[in-house]
């Protein structure tokens, strides 16, 4: 299934080298200010063209296609489309039989029995994740105040991230990172305890984008090192602010007002340019495996937009619920 979401609803489509790719929004209260103009800074984030990213560069021009009347929301859903221009489809039949060795070319050919589109990736394309951008432009827009930065901490272990990505340009091969999220102004009280708490919601969309391999929420992995008397944040005013925010924003599944702040780890690039190995489905035997085509070298480097619109639209939903 490709839709998400119980008040913001949200269903993508499309295929990196299909015809379109988009988005479809339904549970946008109506009355929502949206120019197309405001969709361009995000969707310029996220381009690709700067060094470490794909050569594959789109006008990633959004069609409002409706939902969106006078500049204004109406209520009804709202369908999004993106064109694809710049595509390449000769590139990537070789790996139906020879797989590209931690992409999911194996997996989408057993999983849709050989009937999925394998170009650029198909459906599984980082491309679909300006889908996710523009949903999030709009999401941004329904709570009132709010402030949602993602940023790079690291790549490859290092904040030098020229010097992470000249190592990787110059062995042919990609690195991954570490991308911190932290959203203020967030109201009290969004999320549920147990199966819809604000992790669970959050960690549900960011393993949406392809390519996260983990999350951590305020402390995360570093709490099971730390004394409860280290942990514990104490609350210092009326508004519920704690000194600490070791919690990440959130108790109990459920937003405390404070910062919530998560990290994400981003994988290498499957794609890499240096020779691999893989196993060939119709010799039935390992063989070397050169690919070709334009890849990211980098994807940590495209994705801190993505993870904001992610965390805009799981506060979305939940705020809708609220309200
Ligand atoms: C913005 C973006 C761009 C991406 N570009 C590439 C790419 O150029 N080459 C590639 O192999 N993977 C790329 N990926 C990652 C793959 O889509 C992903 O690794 C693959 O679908 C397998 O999913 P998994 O890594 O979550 O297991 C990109 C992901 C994102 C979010």
């Amino acid at each position: 299934m490709n839709s998400f979401g119980k008040n913001f609803r949200l269903s993508i489509f499309g295929e990196s080298h299909g015809k379109t790719i988009g988005i479809l929004i339904d549970g946008c209260p109506s009355g929502i200010s949206i120019n197309d103009s405001d969709f361009l800074p995000d969707l310029l984030r996220r381009k690709s063209g700067k060094k470490g990213t794909s050569t594959r560069t789109e006008s990633d021009k959004p069609k409002i296609i409706s939902g969106i009347f006078n500049n204004k929301t109406t209520g009804a859903p709202i369908l999004i489309e993106f064109d694809n221009d710049n595509i390449k489809p000769s590139d990537y039949k070789q790996f139906v039989k020879t797989p590209r060795p931690g992409h999911a070319d194996f997996v989408a050919n057993k999983k849709f029995k050989g009937f999925n589109d394998y170009n650029g990736g198909g459906h599984f394309s980082g491309r679909l994740s300006l889908a996710l951008v523009v949903a999030g432009v709009i999401a941004k827009k329904i709570i009132p105040n709010i402030k949602i930065k993602a940023t790079i901490k690291e790549i490859y272990g290092t904040s030098d991230i020229n010097k992470a990505l000249d190592f990787a340009i110059k062995n042919n091969d990609s690195v991954g990172g570490i991308i911190e999220c932290k959203a203020q102004n967030i109201p009290i009280g969004l999320g549920e305890p147990f199966f819809n708490s604000v992790e669970s919601v959050i960690s549900h969309l960011a393993f949406s984008i392809p390519g996260i391999k983990a999350i951590e929420f305020g402390a995360g992995f570093n709490a099971s090192k730390m004394l409860g008397s280290e942990f514990n944040d104490l609350i210092i005013d009326k508004k519920g602010t704690t000194k600490t925010n070791n919690s990440g924003g959130i108790n109990g599944g459920i937003t405390n007002g404070n910062d919530l702040i998560f990290r994400l780890a981003v994988r290498p690039t499957a794609s890499i340019s240096k020779p691999q190995k893989t196993f060939n489905f119709e010799k039935n035997k390992i063989q070397n495996l050169i690919i070709k085509g334009r890849h990211d070298i980098c994807i940590t480097l495209r994705i801190p937009v993505i993870v904001e619109a992610i965390t805009a639209i799981a506060l979305t939903d939940f705020y809708l619920e609220n309200n």
